[in-house]
């Protein structure tokens, strides 16, 4: 397995990778790799010859400094990682590979980086969409997966990949979690022992809310309340937001759910008390499937 960390080498192996006919599947990370990473990379391999792994904690999309101090950095353990999984490069650009001084070219997808984490983060998605533009011109992936667990990430860049004409299959890789239904993240890393026990609420409040729909509940006002309560009941978290929205325009889901609806979760948690772990936003998601016939006032 090669780490390159100049783009015009890669851009180079991909085109002697192409003019063999063989296909090149990216998988775009930040380092601090977890199984889920590696599900993708697996992904990757059943639909392309090569996979390569990108790994660059990207300044551009962190709209907090802190956040992207503190952001975990495993090199050494993630290059090992990858090369169990099978992938064949590694891409650790420098920032000046990607980001050229004076650089001032942004790639922005309009509406659908607005709400959710586009509302919390600004200028989180436009960081987004820039660095995996130039991943994918530094690469020049037949196919790239991303994590479903970054549900909004996911259509943005597949938005980005229409808009712009890219020749890329864009894949969407499940959510792995652990045993006690946590999502797989990086940033779990950085949660206090305490806080890290109460990261379940995030799928508690999931499951309640597939469990309300199953029994009949279509109303959106009634289902947040139930998820705002749960989260509620984890003393260190504090709900940054809950929304039911349509799942491919992201738009506001109406005031009684008549489709599948894209529950999205974003919860920070504080430092323990005594003082292990960071302040850390986690995010999680789930489509309901509300079936065809709603609860009435009869039933
Ligand atoms: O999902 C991530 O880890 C990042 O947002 C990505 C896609 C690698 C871009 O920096």
């Amino acid at each position: 397995m090669e780490i390159i960390r100049k783009t015009a080498l890669l851009q180079a192996r991909a085109d002697s990778v192409r003019a063999e006919g063989r296909r090149i599947a990216l998988v775009p990370t930040m380092g601090a790799l977890h199984p889920g990473h590696l599900s993708l990379i697996a992904e990757g391999l059943a639909r392309a010859d090569e996979v390569w792994v990108s790994i660059f904690v990207n300044p551009t999309q962190f709209n907090d400094p802190e956040d992207f101090e503190g952001y975990p950095r495993t090199f050494e353990s993630d290059v090992e990682k990858v090369r169990a999984a099978g992938a064949t490069v590694v891409f650790a650009p420098t920032p000046d590979q990607l980001y050229p001084e004076g650089a001032e070219t942004w790639v922005e997808v309009g509406s659908l980086s607005e709400p959710l984490c586009g509302a919390s983060r600004p200028g989180h998605f436009r960081g987004v969409t820039t660095v995996v533009s130039k991943l994918f011109l530094a690469a020049k992936p037949h196919v790239a997966v991303f994590g479903e667990k970054d549900f909004q990430q996911l259509a943005v860049i597949r938005r980005m990949a229409r808009d712009l004409g890219f020749d890329i299959e864009i894949v969407g890789g499940a959510t792995l979690r652990e045993d006690d239904g946590v999502a797989m993240s990086s940033r779990n890393l950085r949660l206090g022992p305490a806080a890290r026990s109460q990261a379940t609420v995030l799928i508690r409040a999931i499951h309640g809310a597939e469990r309300a729909v199953a029994a009949g509940e279509r109303s959106a006002q009634a289902l947040l309340e139930d998820v705002r309560k749960t989260i509620e009941e984890a003393p260190q978290a504090s709900l940054d937001y809950a929304e039911l929205r349509d799942p491919d325009s992201l738009a506001e889901a109406p005031p009684q759910l008549d489709g599948p609806t894209l529950l999205a979760l974003a919860v920070h948690f504080s430092p323990d008390p005594d003082g292990q772990g960071a302040d850390v936003r986690l995010i999680d998601n789930r489509v309901l499937l509300p079936q065809a016939s709603p609860r009435t006032s009869t039933e």
